[in-house]
């Protein structure tokens, strides 16, 4: 049935991926050919990958899956299907180069614009309800977003920003931790519009009462760890962690170095800066978080606790989709969407704390937490195994939060980010519970 309401809805969609697109070729502008094919890490895809694949998930999804509609043959598919090629054999695979890729990714999208004024929100078919796989395509490109900009980083040579925002002075000098009471709590979500597979279903936990840092640990503190020998005390490493370090063989963060005694830089996008020590410690691997929180007598949060601390409103004991409340992302509520184009000093943004007086839970950096991806009790993979099912397990530790590379549309308080252990690409820090 063709009601208004859905009518504005699918307008509302397109406009959103039409905005989604510009912003992937924002990004990629600055790049040159050379750069867009090379592959500049094995853990990552060339960028030039990154964008025909987005644009294949689209036909995937949008055309053939929910539609029924196809453009392209089987060897397309194939090239830019993520599980078939491992990253380190994509840059032999005969990629569309940036013009090809560019009328592959148009051709896609006016078809799109055709199906979805087609496409039934209101029927039985739960890929199209509410308008979800649509919801699910914003994120998927949202999400390689930033992978393009984790690879732009790695890269030698430098990037320049095509956007910047200032973002407000912050520094914490209130209490280092919030206590957040015992009691149950819901987790995750029943959402089905916009949530993705492993973020449901809801379900209660009880958790004993437990101490979390009320930001993301600085440069600062960090510093005072690396100074103190943080990185050659067998002690305060893990296993695993220690095994990791010592055949990687490193002292810092990735990208920090230190011109003299006590003077810490570090490089962005191919550009020296002098640490911010109000800024919060990023690119950094779970060993390394881990390691750090034994040293300040902490550990890390579980995921169960980090969510709670983000969303618990125990007043009213319900959820809260962000930190501070249901209304959306804004400029003075976090750190998101690329506009600051770095992270910002940590309790920068008041107006966006949670409800137990968290700051920077949303955005600014990823947080590692000390949990294994694993399934909620009740879980059930929508629409394809290789979204989450087939990561869980121990080889992989949650995120959350989302850093200043995410979009607003691919983060809340129960969105649930995963990579391995020893991973340091990620715009990713952590904070400490007790
Ligand atoms: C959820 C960020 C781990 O990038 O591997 C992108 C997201 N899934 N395309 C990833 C994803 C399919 C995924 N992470
Ligand atoms: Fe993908």
């Amino acid at each position: 049935m063709e009601t208004e309401q859905e009518n504005t809805k699918k307008r509302y969609l397109v406009r959103k991926l039409d905005e989604a697109r510009e912003r992937t070729r924002l990004i990629l502008k600055p790049v040159s050919a050379e750069d867009l094919e090379a592959q500049h890490e094995t853990i990552m895809s060339p960028l030039i990958w990154d964008y025909g694949h987005i644009g294949n998930y689209e036909e995937l999804w949008l055309l053939k899956e929910a539609a029924g509609r196809s453009l392209s043959d089987r060897e397309l598919y194939d090239m830019y299907d993520a599980s078939l090629y491992p990253r380190e054999e994509r840059p032999s695979l005969d990629l569309l180069d940036r013009e090809g890729a560019d009328r592959y990714l148009d051709g896609v999208r006016e078809t799109v614009r055709e199906a979805i004024t087609e496409a039934d929100f209101d029927g039985e078919d739960h890929l199209l309800r509410g308008g979800f796989v649509y919801h699910m395509i914003l994120q998927h490109e949202a999400q390689h977003n930033e992978t393009m900009l984790q690879t732009l980083q790695l890269m030698e040579g430098s990037y320049t920003p095509p956007v910047r925002v200032e973002s407000p002075a912050g520094g914490w000098t209130g209490p280092e931790m919030v206590h957040v009471p015992g009691g149950p709590f819901v987790m995750g979500t029943d959402d089905e519009q916009e949530a993705l597979d492993n973020e449901r279903p809801a379900h209660e936990i009880d958790l004993p009462g437990f101490y979390i840092d009320t930001t993301p640990v600085t440069n600062r503190s960090y510093v005072e760890f690396v100074e103190d020998g943080g990185y050659e005390r067998r002690g305060l490493w893990s296993e695993e962690g220690w095994r990791w370090k010592q055949t990687e063989d490193i002292s810092a963060p990735k990208h920090w170095y230190q011109p003299e005694l006590h003077s810490w830089w570090t490089q962005r996008f191919g550009f020296d800066e002098a640490l911010r020590p109000e800024a919060p410690v990023v690119h950094v691997s779970h060993y390394e978080a881990d390691a750090y929180a034994r040293w300040a007598g902490k550990r890390l949060p579980t995921e169960a606790e980090w969510e709670k601390a983000a969303s618990w409103d125990s007043g009213t004991q319900t959820r809260r989709l962000f930190p501070w409340g249901a209304e959306p992302p804004t400029q003075e509520r976090t750190n998101l969407d690329q506009l600051a184009f770095g992270t910002s000093e940590v309790g920068a943004y008041p107006a966006g704390e949670s409800s137990c007086g968290c700051l920077d839970m949303v955005g600014n950096v990823w947080e590692w937490t000390a949990s294994d991806f694993a399934a909620y009790p009740g879980f059930r993979a929508f629409p394809y195994d290789e979204y989450s099912k087939v990561f869980f397990g121990d080889e992989y530790k949650v995120l959350r939060g989302g850093s200043w590379v995410t979009r607003p549309a691919a983060i809340r308080n129960t969105f649930r980010n995963w990579d391995y252990p020893i991973r340091r690409q990620l715009f990713v820090g952590f904070r400490c519970a007790l």
